[in-house]
């Protein structure tokens, strides 16, 4: 049966390969998935995922922000080309700019952000190699809303990761990368479906079925 509920107008924004757009992407081909991806911005001319974006046929744009006088003409420019684009919600997927709170109070949770690691630990740059020095034992990935100090808000998703034995920074973020894929069209399923509260501080998601079983390591056996 055709889909009659309006898909979500979701903006992509990047600054680099392009990895986790192209999961999003691949999602958003299902007919059936709550968002649509209607613009892809990236602030560094030439980025990865540009021609990722335009191989699926999705309206590019390229904002150089070392074209404009600062922070707030960059991030003004950039919320009316989404704007433009009909956008009503922003991922961040690799964007390597901080955000200032005038763009964060323009999208306030309308605007979500994957970081590699299991936030509140290692927020900021080198997740993986801080990650390998603090010795843990699982890393992995959060999606979250988008608040004025950086890599912090409401949690939407986190996905867990082993840190194996031998492990290198490069071993480690491949297997974190490989969940990004998974968890941040999920997160953005959630979003789109209306399915995510936030309160106070918390995202609180509704309709979800019993969790997996706790992943171990090293494992018990
Ligand atoms: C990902 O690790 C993401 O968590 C971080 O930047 C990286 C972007 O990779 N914010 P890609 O451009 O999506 O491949």
């Amino acid at each position: 049966m055709a889909r009659v509920k309006a898909r979500m107008k979701v903006g992509v924004v990047i600054s680099g390969r392009g990895s986790n757009l192209q999961a999003l992407i691949e999602a958003a081909r299902d007919p059936d998935y709550p968002a649509e991806i209607v613009l892809v911005v990236s602030n560094v001319p030439g980025a990865g995922g540009l021609a990722r974006a335009e191989e699926a046929g999705i309206p590019t744009e390229t904002l150089d922000h070392r074209g404009f006088a600062g922070r707030a003409p960059f991030e003004d420019a950039l919320t009316r080309t989404l704007e433009r684009a009909g956008v009503e919600l922003v991922c961040l997927a690799g964007f390597m700019r901080i955000v200032t709170e005038g763009f964060i109070a323009r999208w306030h949770d309308r605007l979500i952000n994957i970081h590699p690691s299991l936030l509140p630990a290692f927020p900021g740059l080198d997740t993986h190699a801080r990650a390998l020095a603090a010795g843990v034992k699982l890393a992995g990935c959060t999606v979250h809303f988008v608040r004025a100090e950086v890599d912090h808000g409401p949690i939407i998703g986190q996905a867990a990761v082993p840190v194996l034995p031998g492990d290198t920074e490069e071993t480690l973020a491949a297997r974190v990368l490989a969940a990004e894929h998974r968890l941040f069209p999920f997160c953005l399923r959630l979003v789109a479906e209306g399915r995510v509260r936030v309160a106070g501080e918390v995202a609180e998601i509704e309709g979800l079925g019993p969790p997996d079983p706790p992943l171990i390591n090293p494992a018990p056996r």
